[in-house]
């Protein structure tokens, strides 16, 4: 319903609205990009929104290299003349900006709804600093509302499904793991691969008190190949709420 004396267009506009806080934050996130640097390029519509705002200011005449998280986020790129390279070709990076699906108070993350995890987190270790850009709702308490993905080995799926039931029952935790699935139709549905080729187990295992101990103990099953838990990598998370942005450092 359209409010009084609101056209459909201020309304879409609204600071509520979940595709401007998404460009508010990417727009906050632009005034850290300098010159002459090496920006890691995250993946999701918020990164999206960073991309075009990016490509504005290197049509305007700023000089950046970017290296993209993902084969979707590297078409935009392409499409909006954002110059790239790989990260075999520049493997230290100034600044990476990437979304999250969730962010707490530590500045640690649960990333990967988009799938792109794995890339996303060799980008975000090989760059001196990371900065994530989301909408409020991403801010929690406690990690795990958002289930956790996991990337996982086509070979033996079953077997690295039980290893990782097994190690989330040591920690306390239980929950369904779900293949991700993508595409088809109604009736046909693909399981979800990633850019590595990989598949994703989606772990609805509620609060993660200690995300740590759990970080571990995935990567210690020799069919997990990453997770979506970010510790320790982003310095800088700038949220866009109702109230305007809040900037939180690390
Ligand atoms: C992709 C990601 C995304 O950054 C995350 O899913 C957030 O996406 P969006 O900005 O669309 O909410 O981790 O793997």
């Amino acid at each position: 319903m359209q409010k009084d004396g609101m056209s459909k267009l201020q309304e879409d506009a609204s600071p509520m609205d979940p595709r401007t806080l998404k460009i508010e934050a990417a727009a906050a996130a632009l005034t850290y990009v300098e010159d002459g640097m090496r920006l890691g390029i995250g993946t999701g519509s918020t990164a999206e929104e960073f991309v075009r705002l990016l490509a504005k200011k290197v049509e305007e005449g700023i000089s950046v290299i970017g290296v993209p998280t993902s084969e979707r986020t590297a078409a935009l790129c392409r499409e909006l003349s954002v110059p790239l390279l790989t990260l075999e070709e520049t493997p230290q990076l100034d600044l990476t900006i990437d979304g999250a699906d969730e962010i707490d108070a530590q500045l640690n993350l649960i990333k990967g709804g988009g799938g792109a995890l794995l890339r996303e987190k060799i980008v975000a270790a090989a760059s001196s600093r990371m900065i994530v850009i989301a909408d409020a709702s991403k801010f929690v308490d406690v990690l795990g509302a958002f289930p956790l993905p996991i990337e996982i080995n086509r070979f033996g799926l079953a077997a690295t499904k039980l290893a990782i039931e097994r190690v989330a029952a040591g920690l306390g935790l239980s929950g369904a793991l779900t293949l991700r699935v993508t595409g088809g139709d109604a009736f046909v549905t693909e399981p979800f691969v990633t850019d590595g080729g990989h598949l994703i187990l989606d772990a609805s295992f509620g609060r993660i008190p200690d995300t740590r101990a759990l970080s571990n103990a995935l990567h210690a099953i020799p069919g997990v190949v990453e997770h979506g838990l970010f510790l320790n990598l982003a310095h800088t998370a700038i949220l866009a709420g109702a109230d305007g942005i809040q900037t939180l450092q690390r």
